[in-house]
């Protein structure tokens, strides 16, 4: 018998913390039920005491997800505790994350504080955890960097104080895989009471190794890995939730336990992820990168049609690759549509909510012959930014090119409720667009990136775009899908202009 792998999703929360990545609540919905279909064991779903808006997401998604364990994260503060599980109440299952950092460094220069007053708060935060819910984690922040010493006295108290798990962060991605692993075997064999608690493992991913020193760790008996789809997280990101899950199950020859996830998930959380976030995925990204399955070179192709474990690790239908091709088109009905969004996770509490994707979507099948589960992400995406409390919306836009003439843009924009025109010309249909918008605007924002990519293939694709600004320190991502890229543009620009313009101020968890 193999024991569980227990895989604790950050996404919504540490992936969160990357510049420009932040979520809606109903963004972070869609992403915890795509999760919950493929069976994750825990999904942290965010800081509640961190604005009014985390935690109404946090809430949100404990009422919408009913098979996995919903988590919250807390400093080890009586407000921050407080906080998480009024959050977490409506619950099916629910979680407390709470953290101090146990590092000679953070100790001595970010907490100031003495090594025994951690171990208290620590004690004392677990014990008000236990209070409020059954399932208590801790984590001793910077643990990467931490005195071995002191790790084992304040997880043996913790551990008696009531934690269930036990996670050991390499907060700034310091360690290398050897090592790490080397640390939670002579954890687990060190404090006495170990066999109480689940031990788990949070890596950063700045030397390129947060995935090998999960897996260094999982072999030496860590038994929970907390990771994010694609990677996502704050500076070089987290371990990818993809690729630990697909090392255990492809050399189940080597680890002794297993996931219980439905990897064939793998791909439509990964395209969703990159969809809501506007963070793209790397083409030679392991699994779900889109060359991970493509056999370029003759010699492979020859040995993969005699045989596809010539060259073949895995099957590509395995994480997902094949099944997410389901077309619908411009006679498919009302019940298909809804069937096959049910089947990609997406549910919706208001029938107001459907007709309104319905209707996006015959207009695009009048344009574009076959929609697919990706043309489909991005119209839920489209209708709930709209039916957000968006200050500037695109009513009307005009762009004329010609050669050898200076493109010029006209645009319509509700600017809080008033109708604004203005007109510009710029170097190409794009710039000349985003300078009639900022016309209007007068953000002072700055352009940080500007991407585009075809959401399926054909000429007749949709273009996903994505831009980044920021607009006085604050960094905010946009996205908008078209079949015409200019539109696309300025609906990603209008997008990232609401974001921005929101000014409502958030606490970090880890400052
Ligand atoms: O990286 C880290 O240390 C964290 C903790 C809050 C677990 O994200
Ligand atoms: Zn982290």
């Amino acid at each position: 018998m193999k024991d569980r792998l227990l895989i604790f999703d950050t996404t919504l929360r540490d992936g969160e913390q990357s510049p420009g990545a932040s979520m809606t609540r109903e963004e972070k919905v869609r992403i915890a039920r795509a999760l919950e279909r493929m069976r994750v064991d825990v999904i942290e779903a965010g800081f509640p005491v961190a604005s009014h808006g985390d935690f109404d997401a946090v809430q949100a998604v404990a009422e919408a997800i009913k098979d996995s364990t919903v988590c919250a994260l807390a400093r080890a503060l009586d407000k921050d505790i407080d906080t998480a599980a009024e959050a977490l109440k409506p619950a099916a299952s629910s979680r407390i994350h709470t953290f101090i950092a146990t590092s000679p460094i953070h100790m001595r220069e970010k907490l100031r504080m003495q090594p025994d007053q951690v171990l208290a708060q620590a004690v004392h935060a677990v014990r008000r955890a236990r209070n409020l819910t059954d399932d208590v984690e801790f984590s001793p922040e910077d643990a990467g960097r931490s005195e071995l010493d002191f790790l084992c006295r304040i997880i043996e108290a913790v551990i008696d104080a009531g934690a269930k798990t036990v996670n050991i962060p390499d907060t700034v991605g310091y360690n290398l895989p050897h090592y790490f692993g080397d640390l939670i075997k002579q954890l687990i064999e060190r404090v006495p009471n170990s066999g109480k608690a689940v031990f788990s493992v949070h890596c950063h991913n700045d030397l390129g190794l947060a995935v090998g020193n999960s897996l260094a760790a999982v072999m030496n008996g860590a038994r929970q890995v907390e990771c994010t789809i694609n990677g996502l997280g704050e500076r070089a990101g987290n371990a990818a939730l993809e690729e630990v899950v697909m090392a255990v199950r492809t050399r189940q020859d080597i680890f002794q336990c297993d996931t219980s996830l439905d990897t064939t998930q793998i791909v439509n959380c990964s395209r969703l992820v990159s969809s809501i976030t506007g963070f793209p995925v790397q083409p030679n990204k392991a699994i779900v990168g889109a060359n991970a399955f493509a056999h370029e070179a003759g010699i492979h192709q020859d040995g993969v049609l005699k045989s596809r474990e010539t060259y073949e690790i895995m099957r590509a239908e395995d994480v997902g690759w094949k099944t997410n091709r389901m077309v619908l088109g411009k006679h498919s009905g009302r019940n298909a549509f809804r069937t096959r969004l049910h089947e990609l996770g997406i549910r919706f509490e208001r029938e107001e909510d459907l007709n309104a994707v319905f209707t996006r979507f015959k207009d695009l099948a009048d344009k574009k012959h076959e929609i697919f589960d990706d043309d489909l992400q991005a119209l839920v995406s489209e209708t709930f930014q709209d039916s957000a409390q968006e200050r500037i919306k695109l009513v009307f836009m005009k762009v004329a090119i010609e050669t050898g003439e200076t493109p010029k843009a006209s645009v319509t924009l509700s600017f809080d409720g008033a109708e604004q025109q203005a007109e510009a010309e710029g170097g190409g249909p794009v710039d000349a667009t985003f300078k009639a918008i900022e016309s209007i605007v007068a953000s002072g924002c700055k352009l940080q990136l500007y991407s585009v990519n075809n959401i399926t293939t054909g000429t007749d694709s949709q273009g996903e775009v994505t831009v980044r600004i920021n607009r006085n320190g604050r960094v905010v991502n946009g996205q908008g899908a078209d079949t015409d890229i200019v539109i696309a543009s300025a609906k990603a620009y209008i997008n990232a202009l609401n974001k921005a313009l929101d000014t409502v101020e958030r606490a970090h968890p880890q400052v």
